[in-house]
């Protein structure tokens, strides 16, 4: 995760409805032209205070950049504790707790004797805010040898070795068609992006060919409303997969101003979150 500089990034008055906060990281996935198909002002004078969503990416210095923003009369929709909340399992965890897979997490590997007591093999292994780049030798354990030499691995890796270990129950997904590589094999797994607790985008998590059909949508996107209900926050993204005995769990949480589009419309996205955006401040106005 880059540093970023709160200074580089442009201010965007996005259809005279939500302000954003733009800062581009090349990942195809991840940057979207709001100005190639939406109305965007950069006012000179502009009211402050002002809330604004941040398109920046995962940056490591959050907390800095809220706070010199803020120092500006420009708030982040997150404040730095809505941001961890969001970002790090072991605070989304207790609030999401019976309907994602099980998890333990510890700030120094634990002897696999304690973690097989309490989780079993296999086991999925993580950070506390990510694998890394969803290698499969790294996340999931079989047996004590493949836990051992991906805690050695993980205390030189530059993505992980500054997380928590989390430890979590391996669930046996619904695959999907995917080319058999050294990452986790693909399955389906939906990614929902919740703005003031509606849902403004949802489609497919991996970039192979599956569909849901309006059942599979209706079950996953009640699962992922349910999350997203108790954690509460501005913007929110759930991930869900189904599972191979058909039920649907939550994989995790994130942060929907960092998270990537994958198979959602970005357009799209930014349509709807533009129109809930109306409808609330048409409720809330001169009240
Ligand atoms: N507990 C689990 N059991 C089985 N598969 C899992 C489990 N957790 C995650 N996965 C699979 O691994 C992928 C990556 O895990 P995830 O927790 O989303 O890591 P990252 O934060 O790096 O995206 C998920 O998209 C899902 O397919
Ligand atoms: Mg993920």
């Amino acid at each position: 995760m880059p540093r970023v500089n709160p200074e580089n990034l442009d201010l965007i008055f996005l259809e005279e409805t939500v302000w954003v906060l733009v800062g581009e990281v090349d990942l195809p996935s991840y940057d979207f032209s709001l100005s190639q198909f939406f109305a965007c002002r950069r006012p000179w004078l502009r009211p402050e205070p002002i809330a604004a969503i941040g398109r920046f990416g995962a940056a490591t210095n959050y907390d800095e950049i809220y706070h010199q923003l803020a120092a500006d009369e420009i708030f982040l929709i997150h404040s730095p504790e809505q941001h961890l909340l969001a970002s790090e399992l072991p605070r989304w965890y207790p609030l999401l707790e019976g309907l994602t897979p099980k998890s333990l997490w510890f700030s120094e590997p634990p002897d696999i004797a304690i973690v097989e007591q309490a989780i079993g093999l296999p086991l999925f292994l993580k950070g506390s805010r990510q694998t890394s780049r969803h290698q499969a030798a790294l996340s999931i354990i079989r047996s004590a040898e493949d836990y051992y030499r991906a805690i050695q691995i993980y205390q030189e890796d530059p993505i992980l070795r500054w997380q928590d270990l989390v430890c979590r129950e391996f669930v046996q997904l619904r695959p999907v068609p995917s080319e058999p590589t050294a990452k986790i094999p693909a399955s389906f797994e939906f990614r929902s992006f919740w703005w003031r607790g509606q849902c403004v985008g949802a489609g497919q998590y991996w970039s192979t060919s599956y569909h849901w059909n309006s059942d599979e949508e209706r079950a996953a996107l009640a699962i992922a409303q349910a999350a997203a209900m108790r954690l509460n926050l501005p913007f929110v993204v759930i991930d869900v997969a189904q599972t191979i005995t058909g039920e649907w769990i939550v994989i995790e949480c994130n942060d929907a101003q960092e998270s990537g589009y994958t198979a959602i419309s970005p357009f799209a996205l930014w349509q709807n979150l533009i129109n809930e955006e109306r409808k609330f401040s048409e409720l809330h106005r001169d009240v």
